[in-house]
């Protein structure tokens, strides 16, 4: 079999703490910036940070972008960039204002709108975004490092990824002081994502030497460190495991795929509108155990990271860390019914599907649907 080696990532990646001082000298000189952020940097500082920062700049504000973004909010920011003109977007939040930012930063030097790539009207995105510099506040998603960019259409509910190397930052300054501020269930919830990411990369079809080096070091991070993030979210070590691993986790998953837990989350997510790690943290632990016959060595070797021998012994600490980290074990409070299970179900074969260790049918995928409703 050939493995596909296909090195897609920013061209320049800054970590540790305190990077986020480089940003001013790592722009274009004169760059007219788009600064999207999330809405709670108004409030704890970070805005006026950025502001500071960025002083010689000639500043456009979008803050606040809506969570699980959809179509129509990407496009928002579009206008807004083309309005102003602007050259360069630096984009400072959580993976909702990542992937609106990347898109927009793409879209704005396309013709046309998000609606008509994501839809597949135009398929070509021939020509190369406007700068963009990606600062994640949470350790999640990883986008501040990768090709894809997800979003919901509002009039099908359907949320899939649009997946493109000029979607990819020029710049990514992964600094853990930033994420700082993130309040313990974002923490939770977007940690839990970045572990999903790493453990659905280590046993993906997908998985290479070079995957399996990166995830299993991202799994040994988080496991080690989100509790303490979410307990003691003024850590900076427990901070900087999350920054580490999530980006560690991205670089994994952006070559390896992904598997069930995201094939299904996106349209259980979309159904009941609720944020992608906490669909994440509570599908992870039976979509492992689903796939422990097929990836138990694998699992095992990932418990031996985390003091453990067994993949039993992996997918208990799995979930022993969602509930310390106070997410439920199933989607009854989130309201998952028999009748959402049509729409999930039929928007469930993505490329994560594909990648998947064990094959799932439609009634396994139902199956599991009802004992977590
Ligand atoms: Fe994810």
């Amino acid at each position: 079999m050939t493995m596909a080696y296909s090195m897609q990532f920013p061209p320049q990646v800054l970590f540790g703490a305190g990077a986020v001082e480089q940003l001013p000298g790592k722009l274009p000189a004169g760059a007219k910036i788009l600064l999207v952020i999330g809405a709670s940097a108004r409030h704890n500082g970070l805005q006026k940070k950025l502001e500071t920062l960025l002083a010689d700049f000639e500043l456009t504000i979008i803050c606040g972008v809506m969570p699980e973004p959809d179509l129509d909010e990407v496009d928002r920011i579009i206008d807004v960039g083309r309005q102003n003109k602007v050259n360069a977007v630096v984009a400072v939040g959580g993976g909702s204002v990542m992937d609106a930012a990347k898109a927009a930063s793409c879209i704005i030097a396309n013709p046309g709108s998000i609606r008509d790539y994501f839809n597949g009207s135009r398929s070509i995105i021939d020509r190369n975004g406007i700068f963009l510099a990606a600062l994640p506040t949470t350790s999640g998603t990883g986008a501040e490092i990768t090709p894809n960019a997800v979003f919901i259409d509002p009039e099908s509910s359907i949320k899939k990824s649009i997946r493109h190397q000029y979607i990819i930052p020029d710049l990514a300054i992964v600094d853990p002081v930033l994420t700082v501020s993130a309040p313990s269930s974002v923490t939770a919830a977007s940690g839990m994502d970045a572990l999903t990411q790493a453990v659905e990369a280590h046993i993906s079809r997908g998985a290479t030497a070079f995957t399996d080096a990166l995830s299993a070091q991202a799994v040994k991070l988080i496991m080690r460190s989100l509790e303490n993030a979410c307990k003691n979210p003024d850590d900076i070590q427990a901070r900087s495991d999350m920054a580490e691993g999530s980006m560690l986790t991205a670089l994994a998953f952006s070559q390896s795929g992904l598997g069930a837990v995201h094939g299904i989350g996106h349209p259980v997510g979309s159904c009941l509108h609720l944020a992608h790690g906490l669909t994440c943290a509570i599908l992870l632990t039976p979509v492992l155990e689903w796939n422990k016959s097929v990836a138990g060595d694998k699992l095992a070797g990932l418990a031996a990271l985390c003091g453990g021998t067994s993949a039993d012994d992996f997918i208990r600490s799995v979930s022993a860390l969602r509930e310390k980290t106070g997410i439920p074990a199933d989607f009854k409070e989130a309201g998952l019914k028999e009748e959402h299970f049509d729409f999930i179900v039929k928007n469930c074969r993505s490329g994560s599907m594909k990648a998947n260790p064990a094959d799932m049918s439609d009634q396994d995928v139902i199956a599991m649907l009802k004992r977590l409703s």
